[in-house]
């Protein structure tokens, strides 16, 4: 899989397979999150596997999935076996300044997820501080994001958008539509 064709495969799935994700795979993942792009090169971010099922469990109750959606959340046996929980290390920034390299790195674990046949959704609706209770991190650690990882138990596709609505759906097939802008929309 050449890196556009990646590019354009990735979709947020917010189903899955009850079959976990190998560590190997989470662990190849967080690998090119460290070789993501990072302002002064400081690498701030630390990351976290979470694949145990009291902590899935735990964390599940935090989230807040597909906002656009009526029946949008993971039923019970769709739950994502695996989490990567990405923290801002306070002691390597401490100005707190993470957002753009967590987009980075975030950005390079879900194309190596689709290398790997394994689908993702970047998680920023959550309640952080109530999660941040369940893993209990370092003092020095700030949660950012929880990244889902699973294998993937529902179809999404990208259509062009029309009359400026950004909000995807699922048509009678189940499959979620999402709608992109146009390259032509976006060129100024
Ligand atoms: C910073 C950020 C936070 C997000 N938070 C959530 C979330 O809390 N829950 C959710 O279901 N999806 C979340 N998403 C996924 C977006 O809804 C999704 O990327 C968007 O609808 C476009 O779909 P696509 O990823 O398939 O292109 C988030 C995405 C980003 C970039």
């Amino acid at each position: 899989m050449d890196v556009k064709e990646a590019v354009f495969a990735r979709r947020s799935i917010r189903k899955f397979t009850q079959e976990p994700p190998k560590e190997e795979a989470l662990l190849s993942m967080i690998d090119c999150a460290r070789m993501a792009a990072f302002g002064a090169n400081m690498q701030p971010l630390k990351f976290r596997i979470i694949n145990d099922r009291a902590l899935t469990d735990a964390v599940f109750d935090h989230i807040k999935w597909a906002g656009y959606l009526k029946d949008g959340a993971p039923k019970e046996n769709e739950r994502p076996k695996a989490y990567i929980a990405v923290f801002g290390d306070m002691n390597i920034r401490a100005n707190g300044a993470f957002e753009t390299d967590a987009g980075a790195a975030v950005s390079n674990m879900m194309l190596e997820a689709v290398e790997l046949g394994l689908a993702t959704c970047w998680l920023g609706a959550i309640d952080r501080e109530k999660i941040t209770g369940i893993l209990k991190p370092a003092e020095n650690l700030k949660l950012l994001y929880l990244l889902a990882v699973g294998y993937p138990a529902q179809e999404s596709k990208i259509i062009d958008m029309t009359d400026g609505d950004v909000k995807y759906y699922i048509d009678n097939t189940g499959t979620v539509n999402v709608p992109k802008r146009s390259l032509e929309e976006i060129l100024i």
